[in-house]
C-alpha cells in the first residue's frame, strides 16, 4: 500500500539515477547483498511476535522488499518505509504488492526527518539507515543518533552503510564514537577492498525515547563532498 500523501521535493541529487547505480555498479551490489544480508540475520534472530522493520529514506525499499518476500518471518513484519520522492515511493509501493506483502509493509511518501511522520510509527526492532548517513554532515551527526533512539525498540538492530569515498577517517571516528555515546553497540561491520562502502550493524542498549516535540530529527543535505581519504588504496 502506498500512502502518496506528503510529497516533498528531494535534495538537489537526482535519486532517480542514483538508484540505476544497483544496476552499474558492483560496488552497490555488495552493498546491496551486504544490507540483505543483515537484514535476513536480523529477521532469523527476532524474538517470536510482531517484528517492526522502519526504514529512514528508503529509496524503492530493494534491500528489505525482497528478503521479506522470501523470508520464514515475514507474517510477523510490519515495516515501515519512509520515503519522500514520490516516484521511489511508488515503485516500493509497486514491489510490496507484486510481493503480495501488503498485509506487511508500507511506504509514506513524506520527509523522514519530520518526528511527525514517524508518530504513527511503532517502535521498530529492525531500523534501515542505507544511504544516509553520507548526507548529513558531520556537525549534524549527534543530533541523528541521538534521535534513533525514538524509532527504537529495546535492543533494536540497526543497519546502515557509508560511502567510503566522501568518508575522512575523523567523519568515520565521529559515526563509530557517535553511535557508542547513543547507546548502540556495534554488532558487524563490512568492508571489502574496491567495494567502496561500509556497511554496519548495531543493536541498541537503551530504553527507547520518545519523539521530540518539534525540531528535526536531523538534517538530510544531500550529498557530501568527496574527501577520498578513506576510500583510497592502501
Ligand atoms: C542515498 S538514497 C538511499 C536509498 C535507500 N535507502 C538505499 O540505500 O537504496 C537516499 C534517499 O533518501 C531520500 N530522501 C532524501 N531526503 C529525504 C527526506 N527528508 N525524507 C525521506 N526521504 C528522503 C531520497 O529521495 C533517496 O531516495
Amino acid at each position: 500500500m502506498a500512502e502518496l500523501n506528503s510529497p516533498v521535493p528531494a535534495s538537489g541529487t537526482d535519486w532517480l539515477r542514483w538508484h540505476d547505480s544497483y544496476r552499474t555498479s558492483a560496488a552497490m551490489r555488495w552493498r546491496l547483498r551486504s544490507v540483505q544480508s543483515y537484514i535476513a540475520d536480523c529477521l532469523d534472530q527476532a524474538p517470536p511476535g510482531r517484528v517492526c522493520v522502519s526504514s529512514i529514506c528508503a529509496g524503492d525499499g530493494r534491500d528489505l522488499l525482497p528478503v521479506l518476500r522470501r523470508h520464514p518471518r515475514r507474517a510477523d513484519v510490519q515495516a515501515t518505509l519512509v520515503e519522500n520522492h514520490p516516484t521511489l515511493a511508488a515503485r516500493a509501493g509497486r514491489a510490496i504488492a507484486a510481493a503480495g506483502l501488503t498485509d506487511h509493509a508500507r511506504v509514506l511518501c513524506a520527509n523522514a526527518t519530520d518526528p511527525d511522520t514517524w508518530r504513527p510509527v511503532a517502535s521498530a526492532q529492525v531500523v534501515l539507515l542505507c544511504g544516509v548517513l553520507g548526507n548529513v554532515r558531520d556537525g549534524d551527526l549527534p543530533r541523528l543518533f541521538a534521535n534513533l533512539a525514538a524509532l527504537c525498540d529495546r535492543r533494536s538492530r540497526l543497519i546502515w552503510t557509508r560511502g567510503l569515498r566522501t568518508l575522512s577517517p575523523p567523519t568515520l571516528s565521529r559515526i563509530i564514537d557517535g553511535f557508542s555515546t547513543a547507546r548502540f553497540e556495534l554488532c558487524r561491520l563490512r568492508v571489502r577492498h574496491r567495494a567502496q562502502h561500509l556497511v554496519g550493524l548495531h543493536r541498541y542498549n537503551g530504553t527507547p525515547t520518545a519523539l521530540p516535540v518539534d525540531g528535526a530529527l536531523f538534517v538530510f543535505t544531500g550529498p557530501l563532498p568527496q574527501t577520498g581519504r578513506c576510500g583510497q588504496r592502501a
